[in-house]
């Protein structure tokens, strides 16, 4: 955090939404790093104090039940995942001042406060009501947790709260047959009581929050079309088991993961204020002068636009200044889906793309896409490479490389002592606040449009002047060319280092500062040049396969079980190097990104191994719990389709159908089979 200006409304404490805990980020999360970031940066630049703020968000059903399927706690699993969020988001140059957990202690504190204040505003009532149970597992169901046939379409397999195929949306106890997942046996109806927030007794103030200012345009509207009926009361309990915070006073009871996933925000900084001997209260409380900006998706505007008002006021925190909302990440058209190969992760563009920039392209290609609104963004593979070669290598990186060139070669690289093009200089004023508006609005599209046209500006001019001819006939005038043309670099530099730091440190290097924003405005008539540098290299459409979907893994991976080989005869050292093992099926769950992937846990004694294995068209996971199977226990653990494999296991091929390889007669789990 950089701190110039100290004037009233120039801190920013600033959020992107917290991903859950349950899985790796994806480029849809990095969209929405990469917007915050750019705002961060920004302001940073500007020489405002900004602070930006993220965590993970840890409970819930979900976590409880991947960790208790992976044979660790909660906070295990929430523990791992949160190394890998960090170094994921790390990868991309994401400048999180704090990335912390919900699950903290001073999160627990601010959701209990935040509680009482509710309760205190008598905003909370308990009732009593009916909810699926599903005795096997001893547990209450989740909407997402059960599965039934729709009551309005009729498609089987849907879950309790929404039918994918004609979107209506019902009660789980509306659904037909319906079955617990985990176990798939019929739920019964059982009584339990439940705390509830009376959102009607707030929409008055609401409606007040909503026309604010915090909102554009388009979400404005959207909340004001769900303030015109009287709003749900919203229930903020759930029963144990469950992964969360236990509510004071009510023994078994849990605070619903949506009630202190907000107050991470909150939580966070309080965290990052005590290790850095700050006060929470400069950033939250009601007389706060900090600008609070959260960004996020559009399938999470209900909760922040409505429901986290309603708790901040009523525990007398103060409001978002700003919530800005950006549209879902399509890949190539096609909605992010696992099983068509375009859900993809962060991890997988770092490990896949061979490219030394693509992360710095990544940042700028979706900046160039991000405008402000909440349209929907697709990541289309040949736009993405068109436009980072023609915007960055061939006009920017182009104007810098030949400006720089001619200086080392006629002026031993020294910026020559001479003046600029004034008409050149006034220009670069006029977009510069121009180019600040549009990162305030968070219209990035628009600056790097900006920055564009002051490119193609350079390169005309240096076309046009000839500071190689000129330079032979009037010395001076070629001198004239070089500054304007190196000052034009500079601002150009200043004007993306928000949306491509690593790019543009390579012009700090050039003219040997580090660049401020007042550093847009020409001022360059002296001083020694740098070494001359490429900005940029241009990347190509192969390396960026990964973008186009997973199918091409897949039929690598089927490639290499028909080795070629074959035939070729092995030596039995060969055999005797793989250590065959009994083992006996634990857990079998889909990887939703392949239809033919299982996930199994096998146990082999004196371990537990997690396996990958290709056998989801020939057998339901559910009918492999138990089964004795055999493993190679040996076998280099490896990744498949981002999941973790530690053995591989044997099944005979037979007509395109698998069969699984077993003893003839039970074995204990561990046996060695040669
Ligand atoms: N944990 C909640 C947020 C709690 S905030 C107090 C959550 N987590 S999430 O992991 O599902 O999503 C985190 C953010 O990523 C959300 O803002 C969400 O809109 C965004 N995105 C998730 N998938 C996305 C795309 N495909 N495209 C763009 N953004 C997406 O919601
Ligand atoms: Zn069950």
């Amino acid at each position: 955090m950089t701190k110039k200006n100290s004037a009233p409304g120039s801190t920013f404490l600033v959020t992107s939404a917290l991903p859950y805990a349950n899985g790796d980020i994806h480029l849809g999360h990095l969209l929405e790093a990469v917007q915050t970031d750019v705002f961060v940066r920004f302001q940073k630049l500007r020489g405002n104090r900004a602070m930006y703020v993220c965590a993970d968000d840890t409970h819930g059903t979900a976590i409880q039940i991947n960790a208790m399927k992976r044979g660790i706690t909660p906070q295990e699993l929430v523990a791992e995942i949160w190394q890998r969020h960090k170094s994921d988001y790390a990868g991309f140059n994401i400048g999180f001042d704090i990335f912390y957990t919900t699950d903290s202690p001073e999160n627990r504190f601010y959701a209990e406060l935040i509680y009482k204040g509710l309760r205190d505003k008598r905003l909370v009532e308990e009732k009593e009501i009916s909810q699926y149970y599903c005795e096997t597992d001893g547990r209450f169901l989740p909407d997402r947790f059960i599965k039934g046939t729709c009551p309005i379409c009729s498609a089987v397999e849907q879950y309790g709260d929404v039918c994918e195929v004609c979107g209506s949306t019902y009660d789980p106890t509306d659904l037909k047959s319906p079955v617990c997942i985990t176990c798939g046996k019929p739920p019964v109806l059982k009584k339990t009581t439940h705390l509830f927030v009376k959102l009607s007794e707030r929409q008055g103030f609401l409606n007040t929050y909503v026309k604010s200012g915090a909102l554009a345009d388009e979400v404005r509207n959207f909340a004001q079309s769900w303030l015109s009926v009287p709003l749900h009361e919203w229930c903020i309990s759930r029963d144990a088991p469950y992964f969360g915070f236990e509510i004071p006073g009510m023994p078994n009871k849990y605070f619903y993961v949506w009630l202190d996933a907000p107050i991470g925000y909150l939580s966070s900084t309080k965290k990052w204020c005590d290790d850095h001997g700050e006060n929470v209260e400069a950033f939250w409380s009601a007389k706060s002068e900090a600008q609070l900006v959260h960004f996020i998706g559009k399938d999470i505007v209900y909760f922040h636009t409505l429901f986290w008002p309603v708790m901040l006021n009523s525990a007398g925190f103060r409001l978002p200044s700003k919530i800005f909302v950006h549209g879902f990440l399509s890949i190539g058209g096609e909605k992010m889906s696992k099983s068509r190969g375009t859900f993809i992760l962060a991890r997988d563009f770092l490990d896949k793309v061979k490219h030394p920039q693509a992360t710095e392209y990544l940042r700028f290609y979706f900046a160039s896409k991000l405008s402000g609104s909440v349209n929907d963004i697709d990541l289309n593979v040949d736009e993405f490479v068109n436009r980072v070669n023609t915007v960055l290598s061939n006009n920017i990186g182009n104007f810098h490389h030949r400006t720089v060139v001619f200086c080392e070669r006629y002026f031993k690289s020294e910026v020559p002592d001479a003046g600029w093009e004034e008409s050149f200089a006034e220009k670069v004023i006029d977009q510069g606040k121009a180019i600040a508006e549009d990162y305030s609005r968070t219209d990035y599209k628009s600056v790097i449009e900006r920055v564009q046209e002051l490119g193609d500006l350079g390169n005309k001019y240096y076309q046009d002047r000839k500071p190689w001819e000129l330079n032979k006939t009037d010395p001076a005038a070629a001198a004239k060319v070089m500054v304007t043309c190196l000052n034009l670099i500079r601002s150009i530099a200043v004007f993306l280092k928000p949306i491509v730091p690593d790019i543009v440190k390579k012009v700090e290097n050039l003219f040997g500062c580090e660049l401020s924003w007042e550093d847009h405005v020409f001022s360059l008539r002296s001083g020694r040049l740098g070494p001359t540098e490429k900005l940029v290299q241009p990347i190509e459409l192969e390396q960026l396969d990964v973008l186009r979907g997973t199918s091409k893994a897949d039929s690598a991976a089927a490639h290499s079980v028909d080795g070629k080989e074959q035939g070729e005869g092995v030596d039995i050292a060969v055999v005797k190097s793989l250590d065959l093992r009994v083992g006996v099926v634990k857990t079998a769950e889909r990887i939703e990104k392949s239809q033919k992937l299982l996930k199994l846990t096998v146990d082999i004694g004196e371990s537990t191994r997690q396996i990958v294995a290709g056998i989801a068209l020939s057998y339901a996971p559910e009918a492999l719990m138990g089964k004795q199977v055999v493993i190679v226990s040996n076998l280099k653990s490896a990744k498949v389709m981002g999941v973790e494999s530690q053995g591989m296991l044997l099944a005979a091929l037979d007509n395109g159908s698998l069969s699984i390889v077993q003893p003839d007669r039970p074995a204990s789990p561990g046996s060695k089979v040669s």
